[in-house]
């Protein structure tokens, strides 16, 4: 039986043959290409599975419950659908014909996956200094853009990080569609809405940025840049809103900061390339850069400082830590490597020391193998 928390009685009958992959907790991603070809994600590996809807209209009315489950507009108008369940997995549907293949889902199984800083260092995603280090950016109210690629572990890792916020400060959350789970009493949680069917009412996130800015924030949480939006948020940055956080979808610390750059160049306004590369070195301090490897697994590959622009006008990233890759372990397929130390301090060391916090030379020093 499909879990009350999940789903609506009315809609269960429509999911049965999946049933087994919503209850398992192995489970992260269970993935719909049309009713008869259904996979999924365990242990980051994709499996093929014998599950088949009877039909695809057994499918299409399923996803069309979700869609009025939640109170969004799922139809030939608007054929996609980004949705949240009350247990906390994110749906996303693409339906025919702009989804070749039959209705397409997408479920990402957040439920039970409750991760911590603690928990990524046992599972190997990060070393116990690199997670001091994070949590001192947070105290010390870095700008922080947690990086990486589809599935990387950008949102898991920005929840792990906003937690480190302290709970008498006032956080204002915005997300197109709400993963993120804060704890601290003081949160407030704001979510875009997509136009109607008449293209009316449309939030997006730009919108709630604005807005935020106005309710007092000690802290903004941006649960993912994709857009013009990039702009108003450097610009909050670099005027004193310290200790902003968010993500954004790049597969290298320097590719994160062009993405920032291009998608502030989607914003209406007209800025010379220079003054925006001067904006996004400024505003930008920290970069968490996570990535999923061939094993399944996900770790941190670069932890960085982002500095002013050098004389040239180029970006200049001071790296603090990396994970070294030694490739795979032939019996196991485990993939082989720690997490190092680049032999570079951080740029606000004496800063962070005059108000009290342990900074310790040596947890930046490399092993003496890699210098
Ligand atoms: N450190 C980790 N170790 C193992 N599994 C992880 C780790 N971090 C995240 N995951 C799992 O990986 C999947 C993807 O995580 P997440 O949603 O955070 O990625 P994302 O980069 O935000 O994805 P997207 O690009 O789709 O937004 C989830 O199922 C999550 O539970
Ligand atoms: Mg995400």
């Amino acid at each position: 039986m499909i879990p009350e928390k999940i789903f609506d009685q009315s809609i269960k009958r429509y999911f049965d043959c999946i049933v087994p992959y919503l209850e398992d907790d192995s489970v992260s991603e269970i993935m719909i290409n049309g009713h008869d070809d259904i996979w999924i994600e365990v242990s980051g590996k994709l499996k093929k599975t014998d599950a088949v809807f009877e039909n695809p209209d057994d499918l299409l009315g399923g996803v069309k419950n979700i869609a009025q489950f939640v109170g969004k507009t799922l139809n030939e108008l608007n054929p996609r659908m980004e949705a949240r369940l009350p247990d906390g997995s994110r749906v996303h549907v693409v339906l025919p014909p702009c989804a070749r293949n039959g209705v397409s889902v997408a479920i990402r199984r957040f439920g039970e996956f409750d991760l911590s800083l603690q928990k990524l260092i046992e599972y190997g995603s990060i070393h116990p200094i690199g997670a001091k280090f994070i949590d001192l950016c947070v105290q010390m109210e870095r700008n922080i853009i947690v990086a990486g690629g589809t599935g990387s572990g950008k949102t898991s890792l920005l929840n792990c990080v906003s937690a480190k916020i302290h709970d008498d400060e006032r956080i204002v959350v915005i997300e197109d569609s709400s993963e993120l789970q804060l704890q601290q009493p003081h949160t407030l949680m704001l979510e875009t809405r997509g136009p109607d069917a008449k293209g009316r009412g449309e939030v997006t996130i730009g919108n709630l940025f604005h807005s935020a800015m106005r309710l007092r924030p000690d802290r903004i949480v941006i649960g993912e840049i994709r857009g013009g939006e990039a702009l108003t948020l450097l610009q909050a940055m670099t005027s004193g809103h310290g200790g902003t956080m968010s993500t954004c979808h790049a597969t290298y610390p320097d590719d994160t900061l062009r993405r920032l750059e291009t998608m502030s160049m989607m914003s209406n306004v007209e800025m010379p390339l220079q003054a925006l590369r001067s904006q996004v070195a400024s505003a930008i301090q920290i970069i968490i850069q996570t990535s999923r490897f061939n094993d399944g697994s996900r770790k941190i590959t670069h932890i960085c400082e982002v500095m002013d622009l050098d004389q040239n006008g180029e970006y200049q990233i001071r790296p603090l830590f990396k994970f070294r890759n030694r490739g795979n372990d032939p019996t196991t397929g485990e993939i082989i490597g720690e997490h190092i130390g680049c032999g570079n301090m951080p740029s606000f060391t004496d800063h962070a020391r005059e108000q009290g916090y342990t900074v310790d030379e040596r947890w930046f020093q490399p092993p003496p193998d890699a210098r």
